[in-house]
């Protein structure tokens, strides 16, 4: 058979499943403006379907990172750019998405996930207060798509600081978006199907990638470059999708440790540094760190979050003086379990380093003392044991 009437053979067979869906009843209207969203300051809407009133609303924040990325060959999975996409063209290039729901796309970066900073995140989650928890909002859900690099630690913040039931999915991609198999349409097509759906709603924020659910509270990057990178490794995880339809296998549970914090009145976050534990680690770089402004120090410990002998004189020194050192494990999985004395540094349970930081920022930003500090990280865990 000629290669050309191979050709047409196969897009008639593939015809029907690749046919464009049927939209109906969209009025003139765009979504944005039915939802009344047109108004929000810094809400920098660049994609506005029309409006079909049968179809849930979800709103996407664009980012940036692989999912938008782009590269001159189809075969780069390496050295590509990220962040490059825009919004439009993201949910353009998907468009069973507007079967679906009502989607209106803001573009509020477009960078490599590794650029995401405390600015950002903070504005993202008042923005999401806004969109989603307001009186009388028709908004059903968020997606922000998102570089995997830092996701778990905008995932982390957003489920500490969007509380109002309805979901906020956190979607990003390992391929770029020209990549030969590139997994962004398809995780963004879930992550949107997830975030119009009344069963993501009481669960908290979610990471969407590789047909998984996983809570944002645990879930970890854990291969830097294959598609099977999301883990709760201890955890599990919270559903997967068959067919593009998410499956739960739990109904609406929130995470043990969820500690959630109102940033409406916080302005900014404050610096917090992550220190690396490893053989020979001395008090050289928490002093460096105390010297350059830090108001808090993680220390990704050793095992169950063990200090060196040599660190442990500083360390101590900065807790009585009322300065926040955590110790988190750089194993990333696992416990660092609360002291019964409740003395010398403060012990982070089973936040990761990254979650860690965000948690202390958030703590620090919220005017909490040191010994409120100590239970927001160890409280419940400290419960379960004395
Ligand atoms: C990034 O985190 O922005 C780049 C890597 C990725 O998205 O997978």
């Amino acid at each position: 058979m000629r290669v050309s009437t191979l050709a047409t053979l196969f897009s008639t067979l593939l015809g029907a499943a690749t046919a464009l869906p049927v939209i109906e009843k969209r009025e003139n209207t765009t979504s944005s403006e039915a939802l009344g969203l047109s108004s929000i300051s810094g809400l920098n809407v660049t994609y506005s379907s029309p409006t079909n009133a049968s179809l849930p609303n979800v709103v996407i924040f664009a980012t940036g990172g692989t999912i938008a990325g782009s590269s001159a060959s189809n075969t780069d999975t390496t050295g590509y750019q990220a962040g490059v996409v825009g919004v439009a063209a993201l949910v353009q290039a998907v468009p069973e998405l507007l079967g679906i729901a009502n989607v209106v796309g803001s573009q509020i970066s477009n960078i490599g996930s590794q650029d995401m900073n405390a600015t950002i995140v903070l504005r993202m989650a008042k923005l999401a207060n806004e969109i989603l928890c307001s009186e009388g909002s028709e908004v059903d859900g968020l997606v922000i798509t998102h570089g995997t690099d830092t996701m778990e630690e905008t995932a982390y913040f957003m489920d500490a600081t969007v509380n109002c039931q309805k979901p906020v999915i956190l979607v990003g991609a390992m391929r770029p978006s020209t990549a030969i198999s590139a997994d962004g349409p398809a995780n963004l097509l879930q992550a949107v199907t997830l975030a119009a759906d009344p069963a993501a709603r009481d669960r908290g924020a979610m990471v969407v990638l590789n047909d998984r659910i996983a809570a944002a509270a645990y879930v970890v990057k854990s291969n830097a470059n294959t598609l099977e990178t999301f883990r709760a490794v201890e955890q599990g995880y919270l559903g997967m999708f068959l067919s593009s339809k998410p499956v739960f296998y739990y109904p609406p549970v929130q995470p043990t440790f969820k500690r959630t914090f109102d940033v409406s009145n916080i302005t900014e976050l404050p610096l917090v540094d992550v220190l690396y534990g490893h053989q020979d680690f001395d008090y050289l770089l928490i002093r460096a760190a105390v010297a350059d402004g830090a108001k808090g120090i993680v220390i990704a410990g050793t095992g169950a979050g063990s200090q060196t002998t040599p660190s442990m004189p500083d360390i101590d020194a900065l807790i009585a003086k009322g300065f926040p050192v955590v110790a988190s494990s750089k194993v990333n999985v696992g416990a660092v379990v609360p002291d019964n004395d409740k003395s010398s540094f403060i012990r982070a349970g089973f936040q990761n380093p990254v979650k860690s930081r965000m948690q202390l920022q958030l703590a620090l930003a919220s005017g909490y003392t040191l010994d409120e500090i100590r239970t927001s990280f160890e409280g419940i865990l400290y419960d379960y044991l004395y």
